[in-house]
């Protein structure tokens, strides 16, 4: 569908063109004057000079041509030369009526689907998820939804950061602490066993020990460095340890994310494109892009316009070990071999905004990449706590991000069974959890992304407010009314629109209207803070329609219909935009 601000500039540009004027004066915006009007057109003031008249003259003159039109209200020139007007109320229904038949509100789909990796969530494996790894998941997913959803073929992959010295970290230390295990036989050729010699606790216990041993004594480091080395050369009993810390760990952070309501396509992480190294590696030499720098295998990647220091993009360390930068080039390689992306999106901590500048500098200059192929930082902001510092725990430790769902859970719980008496505790629990899913992805995703915001409690888990849970609050508000509806013997099929009947109405159907070029707009961004700062728009809207509006108790039965018409319209809207951002609403709360 076309956008209904396009719609009505269409309509104006036809008036300036009957009355003798160029069409492309008739753009219109918004009203900044919502007490005058509620748009406004300024072209007959760019027209004065090019038609040597005065601006009120011409205004004059497009109004009367729009003293019959089926869009526009009371169009009325202004000195000294504003053109003043509203929307025409049938024309509004009309195309709300429209929008609510269409496929996803009238949002227009792509000729061409784009195909789009998002590579998000990013977890270290064998670390616990803390709440730094919070925002990269909850934009990350949105982010997949809002393309999905917007007509393109998305696909989410995790990057498990599963390949680096913190792998010989963990089995240096294991070795240490059970040298008899088989892994550590090289005589050993049997099969290793199924069973892992370690539990998650275990191996989230061993990491830190590990690094902190490591940073104390080199020589520790350097085994450990061995140990890495071994592993990504190949050593069998290394490399069936390594499955196991994979396997472990991988089914936490599924549980985990699963919490979260994210979930991943695909499963890939640094060692996944392992194999892709030496080809790549000797492309890269024998194209002339890299060259041999202290050592290491570098590509210059500055150039001449650069207002700061890019530094050359490391390849190979002088020990020929590979880097984070070399997994990130491979895997490049490897999905545009495999699956040809239109568009790569990283949703990564914004302090790796210079490193993704390297990375992205080298994959175009290296042709990893082709000239038309996207590749987007989307670079985030912290976390940080009521004291404007980085989010702790009570007592200053790093919060795991379980603890803080849980924290926001018993949080809810406790306003959940304060307000409903006569529910079980299991829906208790249940619409808890709901609820603080929103509180804590709209809490983040109302954010633009790049900005730190606070993480506030007791603002996210209000009820009032610019939060999830008000989102969620209007949204069952609105499904009580449709069941209160049902129950009175009213059908929610063939409900027919009515022109609106106030000024709040009108102004919510308006808000409605704004949906497909709203959403566009936000996805073009990458910005779900859009889509947030549009539903809490929409959800206000809608709150002060029906603090004045009589629904049920309206005697006129197809003007009930009518609103009840627009309710339905506004809570299937919210709930696809909160699905979009990538939460639900509950029945009730
Ligand atoms: N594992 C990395 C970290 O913890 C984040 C991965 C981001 N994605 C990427 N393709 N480099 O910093």
């Amino acid at each position: 569908m076309k956008k209904l601000l396009d719609l009505i500039s269409e309509e104006m540009m036809q008036a300036f063109e009957a009355a003798g004027f160029d069409a492309e004066l008739g753009k219109v915006s918004v009203s900044n004057r919502p007490d005058l009007c509620e748009y406004q057109c300024n072209g007959a003031m760019a027209g004065a000079k090019k038609y040597h008249k005065a601006p009120i003259m011409i205004a004059n003159a497009v109004a009367e041509q729009l003293q019959d039109s089926k869009v526009l209200e009371g169009v009325t020139a202004v000195n000294p030369g504003f053109l003043n007007f509203n929307l025409s109320d049938s024309f509004l229904k009309e195309y709300v009526k429209e929008l609510s038949e269409s496929d996803k509100f009238g949002l227009e789909m792509p000729a061409q689907p784009k195909k789009i990796i998002i590579d998000y969530g990013g977890p270290n494996v064998a670390k616990p998820l803390h709440v730094g790894h919070l925002r990269s998941a909850v934009i990350g997913e949105s982010i997949k939804r809002m393309q999905r959803f917007c007509g393109n073929d998305v696909t989410g992959d995790i990057h498990l950061g599963d390949w680096g010295l913190q792998m010989g970290l963990i089995i240096t230390e294991l070795q240490k602490r059970k040298p008899e295990l088989c892994y550590f036989d090289d005589s050993f050729t049997g099969e290793y066993p199924a069973e892992a010699p370690f539990t998650i606790s275990e191996l989230e216990e061993i990491y830190p020990t590990a690094s902190g041993k490591s940073k104390e004594d080199p020589a520790y480091k350097a085994e450990a460095m061995e140990a890495t080395k071994k592993l990504q050369q190949g050593v069998r009993g290394y490399r069936a340890l390594w499955d196991h810390i994979i396997k472990v760990s991988v089914t936490d952070l599924k549980q985990n994310y699963e919490k979260l309501n994210v979930e991943f396509d695909l499963w890939n992480g640094e060692s996944s494109v392992h194999d892709a190294i030496p080809a790549m590696v000797t492309y890269m030499k024998e194209g002339g892009y890299a060259h041999i720098s202290d050592g290491a295998l570098v590509v210059d990647v500055k150039e001449e316009t650069d207002t700061r220091e890019i530094p050359p993009c490391m390849i190979l360390k002088s020990d020929g070990a590979s880097l984070y930068n070399t997994t990130d080039l491979a895997t490049i390689t490897v999905r545009m071999r495999d699956m040809k992306p239109d568009s790569i999106i990283y949703v990564v901590d914004k302090r790796q905004e210079l490193y993704f500048e390297q990375v992205f500098r080298c994959a175009r200059k290296t042709k990893l990449v082709k000239p038309e192929t996207e590749l987007h930082f989307v670079g985030f902001g912290t976390m940080n706590g009521s004291d404007g510092k980085p989010f702790k725990t009570r007592q200053g430790g790093v919060m795991r991000l379980e603890n803080l769902i849980k924290e926001i859970n018993e949080e809810m719980y406790g306003k959940i069974t304060e307000n409903q008496k006569d529910i079980s505790d299991e829906e208790a629990k249940q619409i808890s959890q709901m609820i603080a899913l929103s509180a804590i992805k709209y809490g983040d995703l109302s954010n633009q992304a790049s900005k730190d915001y606070c993480f506030d409690i007791d603002r996210f888990t209000s009820f009032e407010g610019d939060t999830g849970p008000y989102i969620l609050y209007t949204i069952v508000r609105m499904k009580s009314i449709l069941n209160k509806y049902k129950e009175q013997g009213g059908s929610l099929e063939g409900l027919q629109l009515q022109n609106p009947g106030s000024a709040a109405e009108k102004e919510l159907m308006r808000t409605i209207a704004k949906f497909n070029a709203m959403m566009e707009n936000a996805n073009a961004e990458l910005a779900p803070h859009k889509v947030c700062a549009f539903i809490y728009e929409l959800s206000n809207a809608f709150n002060s329609f029906y603090h004045g509006t009589k629904i049920l108790a309206e005697e006129n039965a197809e003007r009930k219909a009518g609103l009840v018409a627009l309710l339905l319209l506004c809570k299937n809207m919210l709930e696809t935009c909160i699905d979009v951002l990538g939460f639900a609403a509950p029945e009730r709360m």
